[in-house]
């Protein structure tokens, strides 16, 4: 069992319910993640998917998606679990304003799309990989944010709503969005410790993981991965 899923059972309840959250660190993702993203994305079930892309994707059609990812363009944040499994994606991608007729003054408008793993929510991990991409916007002379999805999905509306987005519906679809204020020392600095934090945290759990299955192939060993 894994710590995020001891805080689904009742002992999570008697603690305080959902005012009981473990922190979410939230890292910044690269081409090194790109196959950990792919059994993320593979994992989601069907409706999920729907969700998640707004058509039911194929395996082939999320495996061109995940190799498609531009890292150099776009900004891709995830979360870990202790047993250094991904459990959650946001992919923040940029386009020029125009793209999206966006009346900003600035150069670029992001989008959002995220994925929590079913074993991983309730915690507020959605919600927190939302606010980091806000903050990277904020950071990165961005000012509008968009998020697209099925008017149905009532968690993300709420998670929308929580934000403050401006949400507009149509034929069983939401358009919302966010705008966001400049930047600030306290923004530029909030993304940079919540990175660092979490940078120390990634590479704590990838060397785990590593000593765990180096100690598992020495001869005696039964193997415990
Ligand atoms: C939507 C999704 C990302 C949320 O992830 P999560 O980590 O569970 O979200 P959080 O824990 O941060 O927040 C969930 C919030 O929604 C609320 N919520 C849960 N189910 C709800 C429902 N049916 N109706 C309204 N609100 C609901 C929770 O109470 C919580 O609110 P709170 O923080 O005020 O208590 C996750 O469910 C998911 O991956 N879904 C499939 C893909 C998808 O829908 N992606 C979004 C499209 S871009």
């Amino acid at each position: 069992m894994t710590r995020l899923n001891l805080f689904r059972n009742p002992l999570r309840r008697w603690l305080g319910g959902s005012a009981y959250r473990p922190t979410v660190l939230v890292k910044e993702l690269a081409e090194r993640d790109r196959r950990r993203m792919l059994k993320h994305f593979i994992a989601l079930e069907k409706a999920d998917r729907l969700l998640r892309f707004g058509y039911h994707a194929q395996d082939e059609q999320v495996t061109n998606y995940v190799f498609g990812i531009d890292f150099a363009r776009d900004m891709v944040f995830g979360v870990y679990n202790r047993l250094f499994k991904l459990v959650a994606v946001g992919h923040l991608a940029f386009a020029p304003k125009e793209a999206k007729q966006s009346a900003t003054e600035k150069e670029r408008v992001a989008e959002f799309g995220v994925s929590v793993s079913k074993s991983a929510r309730g915690l507020g991990i959605g919600a927190k990989l939302f606010e980091r991409a806000a903050i990277h916007c904020r950071n990165n002379d961005v000012d509008t944010l968009y998020m697209h999805c099925l008017s149905s999905n009532q968690t993300m509306m709420h998670i929308a709503k929580k934000a403050g987005m401006e949400i507009q519906r149509d034929y069983g679809e939401a358009d919302a969005y966010l705008k966001l204020p400049a930047p600030n020392p306290g923004s530029v600095l909030q993304e940079a410790v919540e990175e660092q934090f979490a940078t120390l945290d990634y590479a704590l759990k990838a060397n785990t993981r590593a000593a765990v299955k180096w100690l598992d192939k020495l001869p005696g060993r039964k193997n415990s991965s």
